[in-house]
């Protein structure tokens, strides 16, 4: 039987994301429309057993990284009794767990002691004012919830920016100083135009080569590493331990070496973040198949995913939402 998981490019899948929900306590104006409620249905979305049965499927085939996102995975009940169940699936050796933050305060230490390794936060700007207008919620929770965090002693804690030209680009050393002093590593993201939100903000698109200019003024910048699965470039800040990474998905995409997989919260398997199609491994779970037979369906999943993503095909424009499949 299959015991690895070889795409039709010799691209090995060893990381899966998994969102664990598709609802969420914000509207990030580049993810979810304002007033959104379209979630959905609770009975669809696969419980804690079938999450993990999932997860252990794809662990048998060489997956190592699993991260759980959403939507926002906070507002999953029970979540820290997931997260303890998919810390004890034989074979998955780094699970993380990505976040806005506003609900961090009341889990930090639960998610800790069921045996998280890393986090990942969203955090797009120090100013309040910004934040509101870009999120619908409120910066000093998520600014309480890190403090929590830090407590706990989870580390690393990796903070998450979406760069956006004209809301959030002069915030980003201020981001930075924030992240410095408390041993965060920033990490800058591109804007993908994904779902007619992420699409709204293109023009708010900016490459990271402007800013990494612009930090190369102040700051010698030196090649480094940190640990986790993604396709960030790492930088650590000359004569400090501080670090800072960028995800350029659009400038200078890294297709070739993609290593994941999403899975949603019904169990659809979607193979690329640029592409439409999905593979419904949740209902062949439930109409009742083997692992066997799952295993087989999983494969031929992973023989869907393309080459490369063509975010920038008017074709092929992406119209389900990021909250859908997590970033
Ligand atoms: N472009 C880039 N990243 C996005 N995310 C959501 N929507 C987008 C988008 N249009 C990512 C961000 C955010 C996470 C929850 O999802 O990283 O922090
Ligand atoms: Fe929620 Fe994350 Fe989407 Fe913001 S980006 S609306 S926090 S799922």
């Amino acid at each position: 039987m299959k015991d690895q998981l070889i795409d039709q490019y010799g691209r090995q899948i060893k990381y899966l994301r998994f969102s664990v929900t598709d609802r969420c306590d914000l509207r990030c104006k580049y993810c979810l429309p304002k007033g959104f409620r379209d979630f959905s249905e609770s009975a669809e979305t696969l419980t804690t057993g079938e999450i993990e049965h999932i997860v252990s499927l794809f662990a048998q085939l060489g997956v190592r990284h699993v991260r759980i996102t959403g939507g926002e995975p906070l507002v999953r009940k029970n979540i820290d009794h997931l997260v303890s169940r998919l810390a004890r699936v034989p074979g998955v050796s780094d699970l993380s767990l990505s976040t806005n933050g506003v609900r961090l305060s009341r889990f930090a230490g639960k998610l800790k002691r069921a045996g998280l390794h890393r986090l990942n936060v969203s955090l797009d700007t120090l100013d309040d004012k910004r934040y509101q207008d870009l999120t619908g919620g409120k910066l000093s929770k998520v600014l309480q919830g890190l403090e929590e965090a830090r407590n706990e002693n989870l580390s690393p804690i990796k903070i998450n920016c979406v760069f956006m030209r004209g809301v959030n680009e002069y915030d980003v050393e201020k981001l930075l100083d924030y992240c410095a002093l408390r041993n965060f590593t920033l990490r800058l993201i591109e804007t993908m135009p994904v779902g007619n939100t992420g699409r709204s903000m293109q023009a708010r698109y900016l490459s990271l080569d402007s800013i990494k200019r612009k930090l190369r003024e102040k700051y010698e910048l030196i090649p480094d590493v940190m640990p986790g699965a993604g396709p960030a470039r790492y930088y650590r800040l000359q004569g400090s331990s501080t670090k800072i990474g960028f995800i350029t998905p659009i400038s200078q995409h890294f297709c070739e070496t993609c290593n994941r997989l999403r899975i949603s919260c019904n169990g659809d398997i979607y193979t690329c973040l640029g592409d439409e199609n999905c593979y419904p491994l949740g209902d062949y779970l439930r109409q009742g198949c083997s692992d066997e037979e799952l295993i087989e369906h999983i494969g031929m999943a992973v023989d869907l995913k393309p080459k490369k993503h063509e975010f920038l095909n008017e074709n092929k424009q992406i119209v389900r939402f990021m909250a859908m499949t997590g970033g």
